[in-house]
């Protein structure tokens, strides 16, 4: 399948999260393109807070760094986003890239494509935190709309893969076949309940408030007010 992957440090080899990471495109890809990102080499802004995105992505002023990243995962049948825990939560920069995408929620303008899609967070903590640290990420996953998001987190008692033990290395890479088989069974599925509530929701409150008359115009063109649905 189609993979793009977007990691939350510069960091490769030493990374644990990384060596997960790439356990999981050597179950999924099956000789199909994967392209990767690396936070913050490949998206180094913060939102400025302009709100120009909710009229036009394109007017973004950072969209020379969203626009690749954007065209990769509307292309991906797989989203991947790795990094590490850090204070309890996902390093700072992925909430700075995800910050971005606020103007694909479902709450705005959702985009029909990712409610076909999947998408998997990983992580890897010393010991705690990762319950929180997946939770920033799959927030904005079932809220973009994607069909289906599946977490792995790993609690590596290490500052390096190297420091891994051979145990925890033989359980992570079970784990890793484990969820893969799930990832690949689930392909095509359809989108799960959780994420069409959040569609009914924002239908309803649209329907009844239009508060962002542009976002309710484009539920409109898309019939998504007269009862057709993203799935
Ligand atoms: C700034 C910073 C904060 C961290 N915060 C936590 C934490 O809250 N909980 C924890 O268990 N580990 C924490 N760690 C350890 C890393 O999460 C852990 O070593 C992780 O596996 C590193 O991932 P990587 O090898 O992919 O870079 C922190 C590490 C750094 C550098």
């Amino acid at each position: 399948m189609k993979i793009t992957v977007i990691y939350g440090t510069n960091r490769t080899e030493k990374s644990s999260t990384y060596n997960i990471a790439q356990q999981f495109l050597a179950e999924l890809s099956d000789g199909d393109p994967v392209t990767e990102f690396h936070l913050p080499k490949d998206m180094p802004e913060f939102c400025t807070g302009c709100f120009a995105c909710f009229s036009d992505p394109e007017k973004c002023p950072h969209y020379k760094y969203i626009r690749p990243i954007s065209d990769a995962i509307l292309n991906a049948d797989l989203i991947i986003i790795a990094a590490p825990v850090y204070v309890f939560h996902m390093p700072g920069l992925v909430k700075a890239l995800l910050d971005h995408f606020g103007y694909q929620w479902i709450a705005h303008r959702p985009i029909e494509a990712f409610f076909h899609k999947q998408a998997l967070v990983i992580t890897t903590a010393a010991g705690a935190g990762m319950r929180h640290a997946v939770k920033d990420v799959q927030d904005s996953f079932n809220w973009w709309g994607v069909g289906r998001t599946y977490t792995f987190k790993k609690a590596v008692q290490a500052s390096e893969w190297s420091q891994v033990t051979e145990k925890k290395r033989a359980v992570i890479a079970k784990e890793v076949k484990a969820t893969s088989q799930k990832i690949r069974s689930q392909k095509g599925s359809g989108t799960r309940l959780k994420v069409r509530m959040l569609f009914y929701l924002m239908r309803f409150v649209l329907k009844k408030y239009r508060f962002i008359e542009s976002d309710a115009a484009y539920w409109e063109e898309n019939g998504w007010l007269d009862g057709k649905k993203p799935w």
